[in-house]
């Protein structure tokens, strides 16, 4: 069985002492091949740096948006390089996130807006940040015509309404470790309303780690937990979720298989 799991943060801090051990676990684990998501300077560095090392590590490069505030131009000239390098699929993570206090809505949109007119004109895919947002980052993407490029809705936490909206813009939905959470409801559903060809997989680890190791570390290789929890709620066979989940990103990144 082959994974592939469409957002890690192998890049972080979190894995400086045993990168290589987890890469090692991720491979024995079946995971195929992933994306290493940059969000500011330093993490776009050692996104790049990491994928450099490692044949099937691809790349997204991006701006969060609560860094949004410390976005410059130089910084949208340097995305702007990148989106033409080898190992780079997709740009984001972007996108708004009103949780955190730090830069305000009206710079948080800019920013976004300018990360997704940067895709159409390299008609990369985008992936997709949101937290307690999403209202606005639905219009947003609308105003921008981000389905023209479309992309990921990444560890989606909508509702199936929601799941729907993102789907008619050409947006493939990204599920993580919550959908694994006993008290989860909203992902368990939209799990199985997601069409086959649209259906993604990602650890975003270190963050968010699948039940039974929630509130550890999370790492790429627990990406097959997620696949079985799917596989369960969609009554189908884990090796097919995976088969599934791995050409949809191919597709996606345009990566040959
Ligand atoms: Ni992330």
């Amino acid at each position: 069985m082959k994974l592939f799991d469409t957002h890690t943060h192998l890049n972080v801090d979190q894995f400086l002492e045993d990168r290589d051990e987890v890469f090692l676990r991720a491979r024995e684990a079946g995971v195929e091949k992933m994306v290493v998501v940059g969000f500011d300077r330093e993490t776009i560095r050692s996104a790049l740096s990491f994928s450099e090392m490692h044949e099937s590590v691809y790349v997204a490069v991006g701006w969060h948006p609560v860094d949004a505030i410390d976005f410059v131009q130089e910084d949208f000239q340097w995305l702007d390089t990148l989106a033409s390098h080898d190992k780079v699929v997709a740009l984001g993570e972007m996108g708004l996130d009103y949780y955190w206090d730090k830069s305000p809505k009206a710079i948080q949109k800019e920013v976004f807006a300018r990360q997704i007119q940067l895709a159409k004109k390299h008609k990369l895919p985008i992936i997709i940040h949101n937290r307690d947002a999403t209202r606005d980052v639905v219009d947003v993407l609308k105003a921008e015509n981000a389905a023209e490029v479309g992309g990921i809705m990444h560890c989606f936490a909508g509702d199936e309404d929601v799941a729907r909206e993102c789907l008619d813009m050409n947006f493939y939905i990204s599920l993580g470790g919550p959908v694994t959470f006993k008290n989860a409801k909203l992902p368990k559903e939209v799990a199985k309303i997601v069409p086959s060809d649209r259906l993604l997989i990602e650890t975003d680890c270190p963050f968010l780690a699948p039940h039974p190791y929630r509130g550890k570390r999370n790492e790429p290789a627990y990406v097959r937990l997620i696949a079985e929890q799917i596989a369960e709620l969609r009554n189908e066979s884990v090796e097919k979720i995976a088969q599934q989940t791995y050409d949809n990103a191919c597709r996606l990144f345009g990566i040959s298989e």
